[in-house]
């Protein structure tokens, strides 16, 4: 079996399929493994990291000449689908909500398309799960990318030439990004508040030593969806929570949010006038901005200013700590294709039953199979 670790094609993605520990671990499993040259040097691993881990290093045409499986980060460019041969099988966060015509491509190329960020968060799919992997080292960054903006320090000094007051970092949506970026700016000696609509975060926010702040009524105790996420709240609860946040956001330094809820736009939490209440030197991190952002005012990557506030909309975040997040996400994709593999005949053998694999697969044998998509 022929497995291809492809050179992105999207402009800015520095992360990488496999790293040298992953080739090492699918060849074992009877791989062979071809790394396109350079693929890993956005995440600090060499085409020689690759070879000494068992891998061929070679040109881009001939990793797509016969591979059965194409293991990638983001969806591929229409040049590529045209290269990959009937049956095979692609595996990547392939965004099949914003990608759809893409979906019909592979249908007609004959390509089984797996989307990693459709894995079900299942006990048995955790070492799977790219959302959580990609999320957690992005809310550590963003804490980071604020910092980088922010003319002041994280924690409380004291100094001979007097105290320096600790910042005061607001960070709003706990899940998983949010609940690293409180450990984080924690770390650094910030003081640190959290918001959510899920009061079940309460506990954590609170064993981090941070303060939590909600809105919390009737409408709240059914907030959380059986998976564990955030729905959509109602206009009446969106004006009580829009005062909480005015009251709170004016005395914050830093703010980085992180509120989504899958399959819809993200919603918008921070206003104008909220960004206008804040103290000039101040600057908000919109990790939402892929999704229409949670700040009214955030730009998709760029850092923009108003009012003395700088909002920040890098995109990508993940892509911004390359190294970890690749080395994170090719240990998921490695959990997610040793089941598929078998070790005797060194094929794949997909159980196409299995709870995982029917969440992930979006195309198979010539048609777009997934319920969601078709
Ligand atoms: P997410 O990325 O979908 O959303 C981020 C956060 O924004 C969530 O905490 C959500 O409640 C919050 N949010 C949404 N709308 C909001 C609003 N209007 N105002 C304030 N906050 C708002 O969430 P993520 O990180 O994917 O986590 C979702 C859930 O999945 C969590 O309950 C988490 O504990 C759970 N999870 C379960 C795993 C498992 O394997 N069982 C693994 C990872 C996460």
């Amino acid at each position: 079996m022929k497995i291809t670790i492809v050179k992105e094609k999207l402009s800015a993605e520095k992360r990488v399929a496999a790293s040298p520990e992953t080739v090492k671990k699918l060849a074992a499993l009877g791989a062979d493994v071809f790394v396109v040259t350079g693929a890993g040097l956005g995440a600090a691993m060499t085409d020689d990291m690759y070879r000494a881990a068992g891998a061929q290093v070679v040109s881009e045409d001939e990793a797509y000449n016969n591979a059965d499986v194409f293991l990638r980060v983001r969806h591929p460019a229409a040049d590529e689908i045209a290269k990959m041969k009937k049956g095979a099988l692609m595996i990547g966060i392939l965004s099949p909500y914003q990608e759809k015509d893409l979906l019909k491509a592979y249908a007609a190329q004959g390509i089984t398309a797996m989307a990693m960020e459709l894995v079900p968060r299942i006990t048995r799919a955790q070492t799977m799960d790219v959302l959580s992997s990609q999320a957690n080292l992005a809310g550590y960054r963003a804490v980071l990318d604020a910092a980088n903006e922010f003319g002041r320090c994280y924690p409380l000094m004291m100094t001979a030439a007097g105290t320096v007051p600790p910042a005061k970092v607001f960070i709003m949506g706990v899940g998983v990004a949010g609940l690293q970026a409180i450990a984080t700016a924690r770390r650094l000696g910030a003081q640190v508040s959290a918001t959510d609509v899920r009061p079940a975060v309460r506990e954590q926010v609170q064993s981090l030593g941070a303060t939590f702040v909600m809105v919390e009524n009737e409408e709240t105790k059914a907030a959380e969806t059986s998976g564990g996420y955030a729905k959509e709240m109602s206009d009446d609860y969106k004006q009580k929570q829009a005062v909480l946040i005015a009251e709170t956001i004016k005395k914050q330094d830093i703010v980085i949010t992180t509120a989504l809820i899958p399959g819809r736009k993200a919603p918008v939490l921070v206003t104008e006038e909220m960004v206008k209440s804040m103290k000039t030197g101040s600057v908000i991190v919109d990790m939402a901005v892929e999704q229409g952002g949670n700040c009214a005012l955030s730009k998709p990557g760029q850092v923009v200013e108003a009012g003395g506030v700088k909002i920040v909309g890098h995109l990508n975040i993940p892509s911004r700590i390359a190294v970890d997040a690749s080395a994170l996400y090719a240990r998921n994709l490695l959990s997610f294709i040793t089941p598929l593999m078998d070790k005797e005949t060194k094929s794949l053998k997909i159980n196409w039953e299995d709870e995982i694999v029917k969440a992930t697969t979006l195309t198979r044998d010539g048609a777009i199979v997934h319920p969601n998509f078709i």
